[in-house]
């Protein structure tokens, strides 16, 4: 992985004084709160309902376990004892004190670690496919990519005031696992015959308020432009994006506004000025990045006889085999897998991991995957580096610490935002139905026998738990101050995106269960063999479902 070098921490021990000295005065009243608030989201710092909420950047999910350990050790002693993995690969710290802010930032920079440019109307983290580099259907690794974007969006000066908040995604595999089509910027690698390297550009995708799937606006962009044709989209956004009205300031709206093609020819204009400048890539910066993500020291393993010691170890064990079936997938180095640690266990909010917790993945990415570990969008860590011989002891020490449930891609894998329990802006919470949920799915077996179903969850329309994407969506509505949830049918976040149908008028906390249970119900009784949860919505239509969930008890 990028480790800092003396630059980029000479720049972030600057950040930390400053800040330090921007909250000192804050706090001692010179500095009022308006103009201190910039200064703090500049920063990864929220004011939230109960504490503020610090949002510490994990460019492309990739950690290192000194930093995991950091984590553990800030979580431990400025916080309440744990974190929590976003949706945007990003670790947030829900209860700091404001006062200990910039100690929380000076141990980070310690680590190459901090919260610069997660909040605010600027570029944040780019995100990726938890996978990249490991994946067997990967086509090239985005990594290095992601490493260029960050480099150049860090402290751009001309993107640090956008109209809004912007964000970038890449994949470089076949199966998209970083859902760039609901991201400002979607980057999909692509390698020609000709083994020319470039990009498919998508723009103006987004959840929340105005949900839109992202538009094609260059179908091949070589890797040498990705920066000068990046500044020139942003450029168009920051010109002409709106400024009068948050709710329409997304370069969504400006896409949709200029219709994609008009959006694209301005894209294009502006690149012909830009296109053989400073930002060009040249191929020995491209092969910088590249040497940052070379290969582990892989060893020479026979695959098949890897593979037949793990299926002997798996007919002895129903629990281990369950877990290898969900929670462990292929490696393109013979010998090797990828592990998901799930954060999923019922009863624990979605994506929160105690400090302790974090100390042992630590330890088990030093023993078990060369010292690495990633957060996934859908909020759980991933080892992508272990051998095949390693997962029967992975899998007991994992499941002594709690992460071994084996229910990845399963309707109990739900993605959750925070909601009502600490977010100042839900409509509901969305912890407690998540719990639920979990509870009636609580038999393994039939939960399998489900097959891959996307739960997701948000407590407002703000769409942090990607309620549009999943194949089922809840989304927490506030009707006359009582908490209720609309349910959403259909949504994905991956290649064939889309965005759910709201199935009808909401519905209350305590039947949302039942609600669901209804939902999978009338699937198992459509579905053909084979058939996923989103594949028979897609054939039969919402009104089976939606008979079911409305039809008056008789
Ligand atoms: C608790 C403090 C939080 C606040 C105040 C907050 C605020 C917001 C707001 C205002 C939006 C909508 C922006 C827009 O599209 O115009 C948003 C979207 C989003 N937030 Fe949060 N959020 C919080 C926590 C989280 C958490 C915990 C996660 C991850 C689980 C998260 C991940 C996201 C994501 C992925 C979006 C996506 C919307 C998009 O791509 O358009 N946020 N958040
Ligand atoms: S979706 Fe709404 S309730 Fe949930 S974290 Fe985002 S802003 Fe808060």
């Amino acid at each position: 992985m990028y480790i800092y070098d003396e630059y980029d921490n000479s720049i972030l021990r600057q950040r930390v004084a400053q800040f330090r000295d921007q909250t000192e005065r804050f706090l001692a009243g010179s500095l009022p709160p308006e103009q201190f608030l910039p200064l703090r989201l500049q920063n990864g710092l929220y004011v939230q309902r109960l504490a503020p909420m610090l949002r510490i950047n994990v460019p492309y999910g990739m950690l290192n376990s000194t930093q995991i350990r950091k984590l553990a050790h800030i979580a431990r002693h400025y916080d309440k004892g744990y974190v929590h993995v976003s949706t945007r690969q990003n670790i947030q710290f829900n209860w700091p004190d404001l006062t200990e802010v910039p100690d929380i930032l000076s141990e980070l920079a310690d680590v190459g670690m901090h919260g610069t440019q997660s909040s605010g109307n600027c570029i944040r983290n780019t995100t990726s496919d938890q996978f990249a580099g490991v994946a067997e259907d990967e086509i090239v690794d985005p990594r290095p990519y992601c490493e260029i974007i960050r480099q150049w969006s860090s402290f751009h000066p001309e993107f640090a005031f956008l109209p809004r908040k912007f964000k970038i995604a890449v994949t470089g595999s076949e199966k998209d696992r970083a859902a760039v089509q609901v991201h400002d910027i979607g980057l999909q690698i692509i390698l020609k015959d000709s083994g020319e390297i470039g990009f498919k550009v998508y723009v103006g995708g987004g959840l929340g308020r105005t949900p839109v799937i992202g538009s094609v606006i260059r179908e091949f962009l070589p890797e040498e432009d990705l920066l000068p044709y990046l500044e020139a989209i942003l450029r168009v956004y920051n010109l002409s994006g709106r400024r009068d009205n948050k709710y329409k300031a997304r370069i969504k709206i400006l896409v949709r506004a200029l219709t994609p093609e008009v959006f694209a020819q301005k894209v294009e204009a502006e690149w012909e000025n830009t296109k053989d400048g400073y930002s060009k890539l040249t191929r020995a910066e491209i092969e910088r990045a590249k040497s940052f993500f070379t290969e582990p020291a892989y060893e020479t393993i026979d695959n098949a006889a890897a593979q037949a010691a793990v299926d002997a170890q798996a007919a002895e064990s129903v629990a281990f085999s369950k877990w290898l079936q969900r929670n462990v997938r292929g490696h393109r180095v013979p010998g090797y897998a990828a592990v998901t640690l799930s954060l999923k266990p019922t009863g624990v909010a979605p994506g929160d991991i105690t400090d302790s917790q974090l100390e042992i993945i630590a330890n088990l990415a030093d023993e078990f995957s060369f010292g690495e570990a990633r957060t996934t969008h859908e909020q759980n860590i991933v080892l992508a580096d272990v051998k095949k011989s390693d997962l029967f002891t992975l899998w007991q020490k994992s499941k002594a610490a709690g992460f071994a449930t084996p229910n990845i891609g399963t309707i109990t894998d739900i993605i959750c935002c925070p909601g009502g329990d600490f977010c100042s802006l839900a409509n509901a919470k969305s912890i407690p139905i998540a719990e639920a949920i979990q509870r009636q799915f609580d038999d393994l077996d039939y939960v399998y026998d489900l097959g891959d179903i996307d739960l997701n969850i948000s407590g407002c329309m703000n769409a942090c738990g990607h309620h549009h994407v999943g194949h089922i969506g809840i989304l927490g509505v506030d009707k006359a101050g009582k908490e209720f949830y609309q349910v959403q049918l259909g949504g994905s976040a991956s290649n064939d995106a889309s965005l759910g149908d709201v199935l009808g008028p909401s519905f209350g906390a305590e039947v949302m269960p039942d609600v669901i249970q209804k939902l999978v119900n009338v699937y198992v009784e459509n579905r053909t063999a084979e058939e996923l949860f989103i594949d028979t919505y897609r054939r039969i239509g919402a009104t089976p479902f939606k008979e079911r969930v409305y039809a008056k008890a008789n």
